[in-house]
């Protein structure tokens, strides 16, 4: 984990409330895996006070790339942030999604729902360099929901989109289109990251196809670090289920751990 307190944003591209930031961050970048976050400072003021958490898009030697929606006051702040500016950064933090061998020459189904894509970039690069065959289905309410249809399209990705109103690609829920795919073609793993109802019907959908998935969770956090319980997920421990911290023991967690509320 490194504290970047200078770090330079080198480029923003933005959709309407989605942001794309590349920034100049080469102990996180250097450090990162897919699935880990970052704590960002948005403001030297004290409101927002703590920082927010945002998802390790891609990273490099050079540094990483946040992908993020507007959601309230941080992200806000951080949205009218220019090329030059500097952000505080902590990372790379939590424990991200496995990669490992054993999926050589093997499907890997990422599913991502709205904001839930941002993690799945890094995964996906990080799975083709493994050897494995990453197919990408990225869902969103609308067609402006899933600004990065391109990118994946551009790096060379098996991609699958979806909207709730039919605005581009499949029509209806992303959680249809992956079963579809997975009673054509079953997958070794699936990945995901999005809300939490879409995240729970994906649960199901995997565990009924007995497909091993891992499952990003999201919490609103106080520290990223640990330190202050404020981001505690119920989790099931050997023949129990017990409290753990997302931002220590997650935010990645093997489907069949997770208990949804
Ligand atoms: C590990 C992790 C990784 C994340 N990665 C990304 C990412 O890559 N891109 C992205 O767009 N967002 C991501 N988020 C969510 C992001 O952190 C929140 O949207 C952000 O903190 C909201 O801050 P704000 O000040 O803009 O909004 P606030 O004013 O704090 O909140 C606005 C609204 O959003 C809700 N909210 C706040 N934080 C969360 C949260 N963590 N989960 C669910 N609802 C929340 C609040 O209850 C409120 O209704 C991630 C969250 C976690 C825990
Ligand atoms: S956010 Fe503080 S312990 Fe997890």
């Amino acid at each position: 984990m490194t504290i970047e307190r200078n770090a330079r944003l080198r480029a923003v591209r933005s959709w309407g409330d989605y942001f794309h930031f590349s920034v100049e961050a080469p102990a996180v970048g250097r450090g990162a895996r897919p699935g880990q976050f970052v704590m960002v400072k948005v403001d030297d003021c004290t409101s927002p006070l703590l920082r927010r958490p945002l998802g390790i898009h891609d990273a490099d030697a050079g540094g990483i790339e946040l992908f993020f929606k507007v959601a309230g006051a941080g992200t806000g702040i951080l949205s009218r942030k220019k090329p030059g500016d500097r952000l505080d950064i902590i990372g790379p933090l939590g424990k991200g999604f496995t990669v490992g061998d054993g999926l050589k020459g093997k499907k890997a189904y990422l599913v991502g729902g709205g904001r839930g894509i941002a993690p799945l970039f890094f995964l996906g690069r990080a799975l083709a360099a493994a050897g494995a065959r990453p197919a990408v289905f990225y869902g969103g309410r609308t067609a402006a929901d899933i600004p990065l249809c391109d990118k994946f399209e551009q790096a060379g990705f098996e991609l699958h989109c979806s909207t709730d109103d039919g605005s581009f690609g499949f029509s209806g829920f992303v959680t249809a289109l992956v079963e579809n795919e997975i009673i054509r073609a079953k997958p070794a793993i699936v990945y995901a990251c999005g809300p939490d109802p879409m995240m729970k019907v994906l649960a199901s959908i995997t565990a009924k196809h007995a497909v091993p998935a891992e499952f990003s969770l999201e919490s609103i956090m106080g520290c990223g670090i640990g330190a202050c319980w404020g981001c505690v997920h119920r989790i099931k421990d050997g023949t129990g289920d017990g409290w753990v911290k997302i931002c220590e023991e997650g935010p990645v967690f093997p489907g069949e751990r997770i208990l949804w509320l």
